[in-house]
């Protein structure tokens, strides 16, 4: 990093005025005008991929290709095609359809399809040459990170604790997102139980930086031009930044959540794998409680978060706030004081001054 201006190799390579990533976001929040506004802003604006088909990601990004000229990324989830047995599902179900009763909703059934095919998904990310792809839940073989750089891809592996950081840089990726405990949704966690790898993102960028002698984007957390300071003083080459764009007018998330998001405090927000199979970080609500009551009834992931979707889709329609997964960071308080539905080109630029408010006092300080 260069002393004086701050300036990163990663944010020198994709010409970012403002050293910030705005996190892809599946569920509604990261639509291409999010992730266009956020590049042309001299962000890089990030696409969350990994609920949608090959083909809705060809036009999304045929989409953000029409608004920017500038990079942006895309991001998927490693997951092996779900197959799951007649009894997981039927047990999943059981404690689901109480809760399906509640908004009046008849049982669930099996489904035919979990999550969409993840090869494909890759394939459809090479097709189409998209700058920026990134990964969580899981690592490529080398093999398939050695086809992105054929193409000119740069390619971003996530990790919650080092052994996950050197696991990618030994398959050849070419930065890492650490992914401290503080940060909303699902953990990335790959190796190991999802329980050791709460690492807050001040003492796991350093070590990934440390560990693995690749650009680190620090995420988890980071709200403010305090944060962005803070994660390049650790190392990172750039803050990565999703609860923060989650409340923006461009994302396409239901109202009610945003305003859950934007009455928040510090402890509003926990741990759970009831909703979807996987450990999450969201807003404590009635559905949380109650899935949580039967864990031995959970579902894996894709499993029990495809088995729980029309439920959520039923409460988004009724504006119901208490059946949804209120994903979110523990930073969520600090973005209270900004206008509600800020546009995300007016949030990067708010950014922008504020880290350099931050920069120029260090600066003040030293002389
Ligand atoms: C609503 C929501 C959805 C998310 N979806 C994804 C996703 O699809 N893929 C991914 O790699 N990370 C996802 N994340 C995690 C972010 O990449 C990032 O780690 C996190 O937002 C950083 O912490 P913060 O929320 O405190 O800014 C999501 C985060 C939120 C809040």
């Amino acid at each position: 990093m260069n002393q004086r201006t701050f300036v990163t190799p990663f944010a020198e390579r994709f010409e970012l005025r403002v050293p910030i990533v705005q996190a892809p976001m599946a569920g509604g929040a990261t639509t291409p005008a999010m992730v266009a506004a956020v590049s042309n802003a001299g962000g890089l604006g990030f696409l969350a991929g990994a609920a949608l088909s090959p083909e809705k990601i060809r036009s999304e990004v045929e989409a953000i290709r029409a608004l920017t000229s500038r990079p942006f990324g895309v991001n998927l989830f490693v997951l092996e095609p779900a197959a799951p047995d007649d009894a997981t599902v039927r047990r999943a179900l059981e404690a689901i359809d109480s809760v399906r009763a509640d908004l009046g909703l008849a049982a669930g059934q099996p489904l035919e399809r979990y999550a969409p095919d993840f090869r494909a998904q890759l394939e459809m990310l090479v097709e189409l040459r998209v700058p920026v792809v990134s990964f969580t839940f899981g690592l490529l073989s080398s093999d398939d990170v050695a086809r992105f750089h054929a193409h000119g891809q740069y390619v971003i592996g996530t990790a919650t604790h080092t052994a996950e950081g050197i696991a990618w840089r030994d398959v050849g990726a070419d930065a890492i997102a650490a992914q401290g405990a503080e940060a909303g949704a699902h953990r990335g966690t790959f190796i190991g139980a999802f329980e050791d790898a709460l690492v807050g993102a001040m003492a796991l960028v350093p070590q990934l930086v440390d560990a693995t002698g690749l650009p680190v984007l620090a995420a988890g957390g980071i709200m403010d031009g305090r944060g962005i300071v803070a994660a390049l003083a650790l190392g990172a080459q750039a803050a990565v930044m999703g609860t923060a764009f989650l409340t923006c007018e461009e994302s396409a998330i239901p109202q009610v959540w945003k305003k859950r998001v934007r009455s928040m405090s510090d402890t509003s927000t926990t741990v759970t794998r009831a909703i979807t199979g996987r450990h999450a970080r969201g807003i404590r609500n009635p559905l949380m409680q109650r899935l949580g009551e039967a864990a031995e009834k959970i579902a894996p992931y894709p499993v029990q978060n495809a088995l729980t979707q029309e439920l959520r889709q039923t409460a988004a329609r009724a504006g119901n706030g208490d059946y949804l997964s209120l994903w979110s960071g523990q930073g969520a308080p600090l973005g209270q004081k900004r206008a509600e539905n800020l546009s995300a080109k007016e949030l990067v630029a708010q950014l922008d001054a504020e880290w350099q408010t931050v920069v120029s006092r260090i600066a003040a300080l030293r002389e």
